[in-house]
């Protein structure tokens, strides 16, 4: 039961973050008012929370779901995950700035600056959604791929079996 809360508390949580980013493309525009300027630091700021709190899920997912720490602790696509989502964070550190220096001028910068700005969100964005590419059970699944395989090669006709792509 624990398992399936937080497996559905990272879904929430996770596509609040790609509204969030969202919101934040729709709202970087070159013709954007300076109270949208001011604003877009506070849903920078959701950002932030929404991150810190995928982190803490996830690792509760990892510590008290059903596979327990002993299996995510070996696992290399886990720490692949854990490095990648990392990086997403450094990547989304300039944006951040950015935000805050709009907001304490009461103006976003010129349309250059917007620009800029609004491409590393895109890098972020895109990243974030290659990260659900990459679930920590990877290993799992090769494993069950793997397996099935190993059972097709098993049932496969005779005359199958012994050509060269199928011969063991
Ligand atoms: C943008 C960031 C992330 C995305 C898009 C993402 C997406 C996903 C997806 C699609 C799954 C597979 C579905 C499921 O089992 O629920 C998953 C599983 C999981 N994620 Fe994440 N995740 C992110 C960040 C993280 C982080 C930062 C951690 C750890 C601190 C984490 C830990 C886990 C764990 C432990 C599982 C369970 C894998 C398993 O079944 O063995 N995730 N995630």
């Amino acid at each position: 039961m624990l398992d399936l809360v937080l497996a559905i508390v990272h879904h929430v949580l996770i596509f609040g973050i790609f509204g969030i980013l969202f919101a934040e493309l729709m709202a970087e525009r070159p013709d954007m008012s300076s109270a949208t300027a001011v604003r877009i630091a506070s849903i920078d700021m959701w950002y932030g929370i929404f991150a810190g709190a995928v982190v803490i899920i996830g690792f509760c997912r990892a510590n008290f779901g059903a596979k327990g720490w002993a299996y995510y602790s070996h696992n290399a696509f886990f720490w692949a995950k854990i490095v990648t989502f990392a990086g997403i964070g450094l990547l989304s550190v300039p944006p951040t700035i950015a935000f805050i220096r709009w907001r304490k001028a009461g103006v976003a910068s010129d349309d250059a600056g917007i620009g800029k700005v609004r491409r590393y969100v895109h890098v972020v964005t895109s990243s974030s959604a290659q990260v659900a590419k990459v679930p920590a059970c990877c290993e799992g699944r090769v494993q069950a791929l793997a397996g099935t395989i190993g059972r097709a090669q098993r049932n496969a006709p005779r005359s199958l079996r012994s050509s060269p792509g199928l011969a063991r």
